[in-house]
């Protein structure tokens, strides 16, 4: 029997049961003729949507007869600073990045500073403006392409949104959120307030372009809450609905549930050097490995539940690889040890040139803003 688990904005724990959360959600499976169709606009398929790294949706079948039509949509997604950026932040904007490449779309990367703030006890503006400068960072590295790629903070650009995130809240009373998000009379109201900050940028495409423009939004699954009641009040309020595009966690080095900075030993930063990465890999990456070789050459592995497993379903691109990788673990003749030194290997040469990028954005930072 799967253990309980727990999916909120704020918290991701257990064992996830994609299955049960998508009909828990109200959100679509990304089914193979939607994945056709997807396949038929862009010309391929990225391997996130072939190993179902991301895997549900709402509305995008509409986004794609969008597509279809030769009209425009914009991609939005964000990140909230309250920390450095680790391997499962990237995912979502590598598949983002590759959107944007295939439709030429505009991004708007909304970076809600407020929100943890208001949610986080020891988190200042001064520290969460310091995470925005880092983070932002790592979202020019991901090499979007700036002539089309907007980066904001809440409390920058504020004065383009309040009026909209107004219109949202005067739409959303108190108990849909208390029931959506899990909200008591404790908490403060700003806490209340910010999915409304958060439904504006899925406007904005609209206000920007002066017509009605769809908005798409990559992002893990746990975020589709926001968005729910953003496409609750959109035709109220004359906006088209936004459309999700949803991704899976990945999972935390020692555990189930999802990477994260709050658990100790459970994140790669972007930022952390080759041999912390060998060392964090080795020492705790959850392997599914027996208990000793002699065992294991018998047996075999299980890469289902192997950690370093996991992370190459997630940044090895090479599906003859990976498919190798997979076989040689199952049937014991690959030990856990060179699983492991094949992920450390991967997962470097990924964040090497993310660091190179990540050093060069610190001249662009302003190509990419946008403030009131
Ligand atoms: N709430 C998100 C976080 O905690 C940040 C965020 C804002 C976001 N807008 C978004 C994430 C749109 C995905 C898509 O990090």
């Amino acid at each position: 029997m799967k253990k309980d688990f727990v999916v909120t904005p704020w918290e991701v724990k257990g064992d996830i049961d994609y299955e049960k959360l998508t009909r828990d959600f109200g959100v679509k499976h990304l089914d193979d003729k939607i994945l056709k169709g997807l396949e038929k606009e862009a010309g391929e398929l990225h391997y996130f949507l072939k190993r179902k790294i991301f895997f549900a949706h709402t509305y995008f079948d509409e986004i794609l007869a969008e597509a279809k039509k030769g009209n425009k949509f914009y991609l939005y997604t964000g990140r909230a600073p309250s920390g450095p950026v680790h391997l499962g932040h990237l995912v979502p904007w590598i598949f983002t990045r590759w959107l944007q490449d295939k439709f030429g779309a505009t991004l708007l990367f909304q970076i809600p500073d407020e929100e943890k703030f208001l949610f986080k006890d020891n988190l200042t503006f001064d520290d969460t403006k310091k995470w925005a400068y880092e983070n932002t960072l790592d979202i020019i590295a991901m090499g979007f392409d700036p002539k089309k790629t907007k980066v904001f903070l809440d409390t920058e650009y504020a004065g383009h949104m309040y009026k909209t995130a107004c219109m949202v809240a005067k739409r959303t009373n108190i108990s849909t959120l208390k029931s959506l998000f899990g909200l008591k009379d404790s908490n403060n109201v700003g806490e209340f307030f910010y999915t409304c900050m958060q439904s504006v940028p899925a406007f904005l495409p609209t206000i920007m372009e002066n017509e009605p423009t769809r908005c798409l939004i990559p992002c893990a699954i746990d975020q589709d809450v926001h968005f729910r009641l953003t496409r609750d009040v959109a035709a109220g309020i004359g906006f088209p609905k936004p459309a999700t595009i949803l991704s899976r966690f990945l999972p935390g080095l020692t555990e189930g549930g999802k990477m994260s900075s709050s658990i100790e030993n459970t994140a790669i930063f972007s930022t952390d050097s080759e041999n912390v990465v060998r060392d964090k890999i080795m020492r705790y990456a959850f392997s599914g490995g027996r208990e000793s070789a002699a065992e294991h050459r018998k047996t075999g592995g299980v890469p289902e539940v192997d950690v370093s497993y996991q992370y190459l379903t997630y940044f090895l691109e090479d599906s003859n690889k990976l498919k190798k990788i997979y076989d040689d673990y199952k049937s014991g003749k690959m030990l856990t040890g060179e699983l492991k030194q094949i992920t450390v290997d991967t997962i470097n040469e990924f964040l090497s040139e993310h660091r190179a990028r990540r050093e060069e954005a610190k001249t662009r930072i302003e190509d990419f803003m946008l403030r009131d």
